[in-house]
């Protein structure tokens, strides 16, 4: 696909794509990753002389105009960030649209209402993509965290003109690239969260892709169960055990090792600074839940990241949000930032619960990269096509 460098910009109109759908509580933005993330793209436009104009969504307000999901409220950190005064159209495609855009004079940036006003947009209705695409000269799409969806404003447009992939969209595909696609070997994939049944269609796909597959969090419970081992009151599909015995035995055929706990830390209330026990895996007390991996299990996952070139990681190994039920979590990000730190290893993480746990392990600065994408992370890890990735490269 092109890039940003493949396109004339000088006094075009292009409209970009972006993704910032940021956290938000009271009126405040509480993580602007994703705003600071898109900075690099707009600069790019700004200083070859285009005119950039971004699309984007907030939250889902599923093609009604919800006024709290107004992108208006997400103008004061776009100023903060970029360092420049910020104009706004109140509908991302009509009159509103198309006045400021002609108001636009070369330096100016300009952000539309949020897409999903429309009902077009998640339709990836291709009257609404004509109506956006009227507006502008080009299309450039740095919504790499929007790309598994197929909405107007990420896939329709990218067909009516001439579209290129932004700074952002460049980083996060060669990061991937670089973690699953063509990795220094061995690889080892860290998957954690709470459940197999929603990571099933990633966890078939990594085992014939890496070398080692750590998991954690409430889905090794469930793994626990397909072994035969007693997880007393924790967390785990029980009806998943047949599912998780077929890719234990996927992996054994593909020469994948599978690291499951051997030793954990339970207790017996789901809150933080509570009561705890650690145990060999075989020991899980009948009225304790497991709620972290124990310093043998963090020692194993130190020890596979040594022997390994890459590693990506997706979802918690514990409950981290309830202390001190991230220690596993943080001892082995640290590891894997060390490591990467000394040259030894590319790490690439993303999810978003992955992002919050390592960044409060403070180790995420010193992974190799850290993707601002949530679902679409786990989609492109699942080995599925993105139809946006798939639109730009058309
Ligand atoms: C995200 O936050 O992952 C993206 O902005 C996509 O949002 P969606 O899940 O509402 O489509």
């Amino acid at each position: 696909f092109k890039t940003l460098d493949d396109m004339d910009l000088a006094g075009k109109v292009a409209l970009v794509r972006v993704d910032i759908n940021v956290p938000m509580k009271d009126g405040k933005v509480t993580d602007a990753t994703r705003i600071d993330r898109i900075i690099p793209t707009v600069r790019a436009i700004l200083d070859a002389g285009g005119k950039p104009v971004l699309l984007a969504h907030f939250d889902r307000p599923k093609g009604k105009v919800v006024p709290e999901m107004s992108l208006q409220h997400l103008i004061p950190a776009l100023e903060a960030a970029l360092g420049q005064p910020v104009s706004f159209a109140s509908d991302c495609i009509g009159v509103p649209a198309k006045e400021a855009v002609s108001a636009m004079q070369t330096g100016d940036v300009l952000l539309l209402e949020n897409t999903r006003f429309h009902a077009g947009e998640e339709k990836n209705d291709k009257l609404l993509a004509a109506s956006m695409a009227a507006l502008g000269n080009l299309y450039v799409n740095d919504a790499f965290s929007a790309a598994h969806r197929a909405h107007a404003s990420t896939e329709a447009i990218a067909h009516l003109l001439p579209a290129c992939a932004g700074r952002l969209m460049e980083a996060e595909l060669t990061a991937l690239d670089a973690a699953l696609g063509n990795p220094a070997r061995p690889v080892a994939a860290v998957v954690g969260g709470a459940k197999v049944s929603t990571k099933l269609d990633l966890l078939g796909n990594l085992v014939g892709r890496v070398e080692h597959l750590i998991i954690g969090g409430g889905m090794a419970n469930t793994f626990l169960v397909a072994q035969g081992v007693e997880v007393g009151a924790s967390m785990a599909e029980r009806d998943m055990a047949d599912t998780a015995r077929e890719i234990l035995e996927k992996a054994k055929a593909a020469g994948c090792t599978i690291h499951l706990p051997t030793d954990i830390v339970v207790a017996w209330e789901f809150k933080a600074d509570t009561a705890t026990q650690t145990v060999p895996v075989a020991q899980c007390p009948s009225d304790a839940m497991i709620l972290d991996a124990g310093p043998d299990s963090i020692a194993n996952i130190e020890a596979v990241f040594k022997t390994c070139k890459t590693v990506i990681w997706n979802g918690p190994l514990g409950v981290f949000e309830l202390p001190p039920f991230h220690i596993a979590t943080t001892a082995a990000a640290k590891c894997a930032a060390d490591l990467t730190a000394a040259g030894k290893l590319i790490s690439v993480a993303g999810g978003g619960d992955t992002v919050s746990a390592l960044n409060q392990s403070g180790a995420a600065e010193h992974f190799t990269y850290i993707s601002t994408a949530g679902g679409a992370f786990l989609e492109w890890m699942e080995g599925k096509t993105l139809p946006g990735v798939a639109a730009l490269a058309k």
